[in-house]
């Protein structure tokens, strides 16, 4: 053989086999998940004033996927089912008194993360990953809960929501930790402005990211960022730049620096040469707040309600996937799928074999995002308030077996209780039972979930036939873990109000509680 044609086959073996060496290194991880941002916020999912360009952009370089879920129509339970991979039912992340409830509130009683869950950074420790959470951590606020506690080896934020009050003074006042120490509270050092919506903490969030990513990068190190802002929660905020910058008052100015900041990460990733070694993923922990009143909210675009709804305004969230070059740009999947899935093809992509001791709800969702052709068949959504099962979806069918309304009859006449969106007059807020005949919408024709499928007709029939035996099997082999957010059960303990947390409002507050239970959700 010539000398020319060694070096020709060695151009080629070594190529191809360097190559395979970069593939098969795990890429970095960053998930951005928005706060109670809705489906309908994002220009390229329909909102018309046309002010996130950076998630348009994103999504017109990566896959926008408009069928994604939550586990949960509320914060908590919502990122304990991200960072677990299990519905909230199994994570403990619940309650069993039919109420739906956040980790937060004195912090002397209610819980948190369970020891026994494995969240995914510490998978992916097992790779040498090295995880930061910025941002909102809401999986519990004792010590032990924290997320130093708990596989992240960096934490810039708060512990929960900066609505809430944070002890028994009932005045909401959100410490902010710098790794394990108490670098200041959200309306005194960090400085929200209650009456104008002014604060730095988003650009402070972006800087301790981008600071993170640049760390990394340099020292060759394998990431994991999770990157957790929440100005778009009410009492919703932004720094002067932004303030009264949107067509969408103060909200669309929130949302206005939240899609900058996301552009300067991604821009920082490729300032770094990183891009095509980083998965990033942006979605948000369940639908607006359609309660925080017109100013503080978003858009669930064509969906029904929103926040604490198990309708589709409450559940179904903004979702696009990002790795330039391995995931087609422009492409837009319709598979199912749900932020559960974010831990096991996180793990995927990280070449970790996903924990066999537990039940999983998880999918691995990558072949689909590398190649868009593919599609995991017949998976169920599972639409959870506390531990009932609200609704099930499989394909385009959609089974509710409880709503908060009166009857089919009220039901034809529109939905009678979206919080936020009471109509004039309907009071009650109860919950109507229809385990028997499951109201059945079809979300390709009917997306607003307004026209039930006739019980008598074929359609119905046929999707009952195959949905009814994915419920059967999966209240057979739940294992719900040990809830961890009873209030109501702590009445035993002569702590909390009995009848408390309704439909996250307390009923009974009684004189002798030492805090107002006013916080609603
Ligand atoms: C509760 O927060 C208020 C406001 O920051 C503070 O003045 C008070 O000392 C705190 N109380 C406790 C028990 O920590
Ligand atoms: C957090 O702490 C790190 C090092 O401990 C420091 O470099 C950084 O500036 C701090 N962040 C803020 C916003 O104070
Ligand atoms: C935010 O940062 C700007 C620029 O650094 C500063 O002028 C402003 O006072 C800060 N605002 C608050 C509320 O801290
Ligand atoms: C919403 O904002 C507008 C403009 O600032 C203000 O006039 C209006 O009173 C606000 N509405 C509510 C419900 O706060
Ligand atoms: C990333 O991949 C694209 C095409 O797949 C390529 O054009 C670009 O140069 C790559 N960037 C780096 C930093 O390698
Ligand atoms: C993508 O998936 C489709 C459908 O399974 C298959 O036919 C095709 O070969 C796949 N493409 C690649 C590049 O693997």
């Amino acid at each position: 053989m010539s000398g020319t044609v060694l070096a020709f086959l060695c151009t080629l073996i070594c190529v191809s086999w360097s190559k395979k060496l970069v593939d098969a290194s795990p890429p970095n991880i960053i998930i951005l998940l928005m706060d109670d941002m809705g489906w309908g916020d994002l220009g390229v999912l329909g909102q018309p004033s046309k002010e996130t360009p950076n998630l348009d952009a994103m999504a017109a370089q990566g896959m926008l996927l408009p069928n994604f879920y939550t586990a949960n129509p509320l914060c908590s339970p919502s990122r304990a089912a991200l960072l677990t991979g299990r519905l909230p039912v199994r994570n403990g992340f619940y309650t069993t008194n039919g109420h739906a409830r956040n980790a937060y509130t004195p912090q002397e009683i209610v819980g948190g993360i369970s020891r026994d869950e494995i969240l995914l950074p510490q998978m992916l420790k097992k790779k040498g990953y090295i995880s930061k959470i910025v941002g909102k951590w809401h999986l519990g606020h004792r010590a032990q809960y924290l997320p130093l506690k708990n596989g992240f080896d960096e934490w810039f934020g708060a512990p929960n929501c900066h609505f809430g009050p944070y002890n028994n003074s009932g005045r909401p006042n959100i410490p902010v930790y710098n790794n394990s120490e108490m670098v200041g509270r959200y309306y005194e050092e960090f400085k929200i402005d209650r009456k104008t919506g002014e604060s730095n903490l988003t650009q402070i969030y972006l800087q301790e990211g981008l600071d993170f990513i640049r760390r990394q990068s340099l020292a060759r190190q394998a990431f994991f960022l999770y990157w957790a802002a929440d100005a778009t929660h009410a009492p919703v905020y932004a720094s002067r730049r932004f303030l009264g910058k949107s067509r969408r008052g103060r909200y669309g100015d929130a949302v206005m620096e939240l899609d900058y900041s996301l552009g300067r990460i991604l821009s920082t990733l490729r300032s770094l040469a990183i891009e095509n070694s980083t998965f990033v993923f942006f979605t948000s922990d369940n639908g607006a707040a359609l309660t925080s009143g017109p100013n503080e909210s978003g858009s669930n675009g064509p969906f029904l309600c929103g926040k604490e709804t198990t309708y589709e305004g409450g559940m179904r969230e903004p979702a696009i996937a990002w790795w330039p070059g391995r995931i087609a740009a422009g492409t837009v999947n319709f598979q199912l799928s749900n932020v559960m899935d974010l831990y096991t093809t996180s793990l995927s992509l990280a070449g970790i074999s996903p924990p066999d001791d537990r039940a999983l709800d998880g999918l691995d969702l990558t072949p689909v995002l590398l190649n868009s052709s593919q599609a995991l068949q017949n998976r169920p959504i599972f639409y959870y308030r506390g531990n009932q099962l609200m609704a099930l979806r499989l394909g385009q069918y959609k089974a509710h077996y409880w709503t908060w309304t009166n009857s089919l009859d009220e039901f034809k006449k529109g939905v009678n209780f979206c919080p936020g969106q009471e109509v004039p007059g309907v009071t009650t807020h109860e919950q109507k039972e229809h385990t028997m005949q499951p109201l059945i919408f079809h979300l390709g024709r009917d997306p607003g979930e307004k026209f039930p499928l006739s019980v008598l007709s074929e359609e119905y029939q046929d999707a009952l036939s195959r949905i009814s035996p994915v419920v059967e099997r999966h209240k057979k082999t739940l294992v719900a873990g040990i809830p961890q957010l009873n209030m109501c059960d702590l009445a035993v303990m002569n702590w909390a109000p009995a009848g408390c947390e309704k439909l996250g409002k307390c009923l009974d507050v009684p004189k002798s509680s030492p805090w107002k239970c006013e916080w609603p959700h």
